[in-house]
């Protein structure tokens, strides 16, 4: 509590991800998928390029993470997460604050986090469909970024511009996101720091 105060106090921004001392052994299984929630990105011949957010038809996985994780509850909200692009741009989530991802095929893929220039003018472009989610198109610096594994568990600050990055996009980089609106990253660290 006390660094976390000292960091607000004097505007040092926090690590906005932080690796969870466990790997999952979960495997994901498609007869699970309910319907696609949103996507973001673009058709060509018949393909889609972006990304792509999945409801599932039963608790499975949240019964499986509750046994690790106990905060994972109603006020998280579960998609299973596809990429089809190598890029997806700089952006903050809409509808929700900090995720939870189980990391299923990552294609090293690279998760940039950036900071937003205290001083410029920001010019970014709402996500379409989207709340309070913002691309951002400039007016961003690189700060922290990571490179996810199988097996791999990240609690990640959404309300931070981040961007992912990839060599490849076949097969598709593949994860289940928990996200949840009311815990803030600082706040959903501190409680599972308490396991
Ligand atoms: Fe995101």
């Amino acid at each position: 509590m006390v660094i976390t105060y000292l960091f607000q106090k004097f505007h040092i921004k926090m690590v906005p991800f932080k690796k969870l001392n466990f790997k999952h052994q979960l495997s994901f299984d498609n007869s699970f998928i309910k319907e696609l929630k949103i996507r973001y990105g673009d058709e060509k011949n018949n393909l889609f390029y972006g990304i792509e957010y999945w409801l599932l038809n039963n608790n499975y996985y949240f019964d499986q993470v509750k046994k690790k994780l106990p905060i994972i509850d109603k006020n998280f909200t579960l998609y299973f997460m596809n990429i089809t692009s190598k890029t997806i741009l700089p952006h903050t989530d809409s509808g929700q604050k900090t995720v939870i991802n189980f990391y299923f095929n990552t294609n090293n893929c690279i998760t940039q986090f950036y900071s937003i220039n205290p001083f410029a003018v920001q010019s970014s472009v709402k996500w379409q469909q989207r709340n309070d989610g913002q691309v951002f198109t400039s007016g961003i610096t690189p700060s922290y970024e990571f490179t996810a594994q199988l097996g791999d568990v990240y609690i990640l600050d959404v309300s931070t511009p981040h961007s992912v990055v990839c060599d490849t996009c076949y097969p598709p980089r593949s994860a289940l996101c928990f996200g949840t609106n009311l815990y803030t990253f600082t706040e959903l660290c501190e409680i599972i720091n308490e396991y």
